[in-house]
This record gives C-alpha cells, structure tokens and sequence, in this order.
C-alpha cells in the first residue's frame, strides 16, 4: 500500500537503545545532546519573544523567493561574517532540509545520483530517497585532521552524477573543506559539469582557528554552487526553522526552482529581520554550544 520510498526503518538503532539506557542512569554527562533549547543555553531575549507580536505576521504578502525583507536580513548577517550577498541570489524555504528536497528535483532526475562525504548528515538519506535520488557515499581518512578521501571521490563520480554534497564544517566529525579541498571540489565539477551543495548550518561554529579552512561558499561562483543555510542552527532555535539557498546569479533559466513550487512566506521568515537584526555580532550564538562542549569534554576527561 505505501511507496517504497517510505520503507523506514523504524525500530531503534543499537545506538539509540544504549543512548535511552545510559540517559536513564544518573550522573549522566550526555554529549549526545542536540536540542539547544534543553541544555541551560542562555533564554531567547525578550525584545525576540516580542517581535513574535508583530502585527505584521497578519499579512500575507507572496513572493517565491520568500519576502524580500527576510531575503535582506540573511545578506546582512552574512555582511556581518564579511560576505557579499545580493538577497536576489537567495531563496527561502521553510527548512534547510526542505530546501535540499528542493536542489534534488531540480538537479536530479529519478535514479540519478549525489556523491556525498560520508558520514554526513543522517537525514540526508531519507531526503534523497523521497526524492528518488541515489547518495553515493565517500569516506574521509584522518591525516591529523578528517581529510576527504579524493581517489574515492574520483571513482564514485560516474555519467548518472549531477552534483557533490558537503557539509562545511561536517556532521558530525565538525571537519571543515579545507582551502585544498575547496579547489579539488572545482576541479572535478568543471570537469564532470556537475554542481556542488554545500551545507553551512554549521559555519560559525568551528572548534579553533585554522589558516587552512576555506571561508563560507557564498562567494564561491566559478562553478554551479548551492549553499545551504538557516535559523535553526544559525540562532539555535530549530524551533523557529527558516532555511535559504544562496545561489550563484543565474547564467541559465532554470538554475532555480521555478517560481510555482516553493513555500513562502513562513511565518519565520516574517520574524526574521528583527532576529537577525538583533542576532549578537561573530560567533556568539556559537560561543555558549562550544563553551558546554568544552566543559563535557572536560568532565569526560576526568573521569
Ligand atoms: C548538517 C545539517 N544540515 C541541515 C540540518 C537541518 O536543518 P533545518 O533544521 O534547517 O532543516 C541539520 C540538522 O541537524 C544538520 O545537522
């Protein structure tokens, strides 16, 4: 009766069996944790809680590449990490991982195929599923640093591959694409006519600094490029969801999804200029997630 498509697995992983066991004993130090409203996080700040009250959130104003004050927001926030980006070349969408549905269909037909670093984000799996897309994994090997396997990446490219996928920093090893790396990448897609995603959720949360770190693929307009980002990691508020795809100006007609198919707007996306407007400057959504990690590894280490 149902779509293979949807063949979940649904009993729970050995992993999540012995998570659920060990978060049943006390004195628990759980670096599993991934909900960022659980974990003693500094509360969201009145003046957010207000613009909630916006009477504005009352109008319903369309635009498929969701309203133009929210596609300025997300510019100025990247103007705040010291990128350039026209709010013209940015789409929103209801969730990062819509919008990954979305690059799907509009690269892939049935049976065509990603290559994706791996491992990478879980959910990735079931959203190319959904889709009808194949993921083509490719391993990384640690030389110090979690290094993308490039021999592999090679063989996995075949004639059905119409794009790499990477998450920069990754989920869950947190390596970034080096400077090296982010050349490699370019290479092969202009050689294959491929396009690359890169998924950003995760770019202002880097455990050090690293000379050798590419910066953010926003600037990046030499090949096909797609980032992906959005509220729920940006803000750690994955209750409030509002994700965009930056993309690089159009060259061909159809290198966005066409205007009839997107969601829009959300009522995130409303709420979204006075958030990123009030969004602390740098790192400093990330700076209380990295400080509660370093305490979790220190208290690991104790013991
Ligand atoms: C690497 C990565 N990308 C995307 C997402 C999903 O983002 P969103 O909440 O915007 O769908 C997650 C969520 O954990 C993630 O880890």
């Amino acid at each position: 009766m149902f779509s293979d498509r949807t063949a979940w697995i649904t009993r729970p992983s050995p992993l999540s069996v012995a998570i659920a066991e060990r978060r049943a004993l006390p004195g628990l130090i759980d670096l599993t944790a991934s909900n960022p409203t659980a974990v003693d996080l500094p509360p969201l700040a009145p003046e957010l809680i207000a613009a909630l009250a916006d009477p504005g959130v009352g109008r319903y104003d369309p635009d498929p590449a969701g309203p133009l004050p929210a596609r300025a927001a997300v510019a100025a926030y990247y103007a705040s990490l010291g990128y350039a980006v026209d709010p013209e070349h940015l789409r929103l969408s209801a969730s990062t991982s819509e919008a990954y549905g979305w690059l799907f269909n509009l690269l892939c037909d049935r049976g065509d195929a990603v290559v994706v670093g791996h491992p990478s984000y879980p959910l990735l799996d079931d959203l190319a599923r959904l889709e009808g897309v194949a993921l083509t994994p490719v391993g990384s090997t640690w030389h110090g640093r979690w290094e993308l396997d490039l021999d592999a990446l090679d063989e996995a490219i075949t004639p059905s591959t119409r794009a790499i996928a990477l998450v920069h920093p990754n989920n869950p090893s947190g390596a970034y694409v080096t400077l090296e790396l982010r050349e490699a990448l370019l290479a092969r897609c202009r050689q294959h006519g491929i396009a690359l995603l890169v998924d950003e959720v995760f770019l202002e949360y880097p455990h050090r600094d690293d000379p050798l770190r590419a910066p953010s693929f926003v600037g990046c307009d030499e090949v096909l490029t797609f980032t992906l980002s959005g509220l729920s990691k940006t803000l750690a508020l994955p209750q409030m969801k509002l994700g965009w795809v930056r993309r690089r100006p159009r060259r061909r007609a159809r290198s966005r999804p066409s205007d009839g198919w997107s969601t829009s707007p959300t009522a995130s996306s409303l709420w979204a200029p006075r958030c990123c407007a009030r969004r602390p400057s740098g790192c400093a959504t990330a700076r209380p997630c990295s400080a509660r990690c370093e305490s979790g590894s220190r208290a690991t280490s104790r013991r």
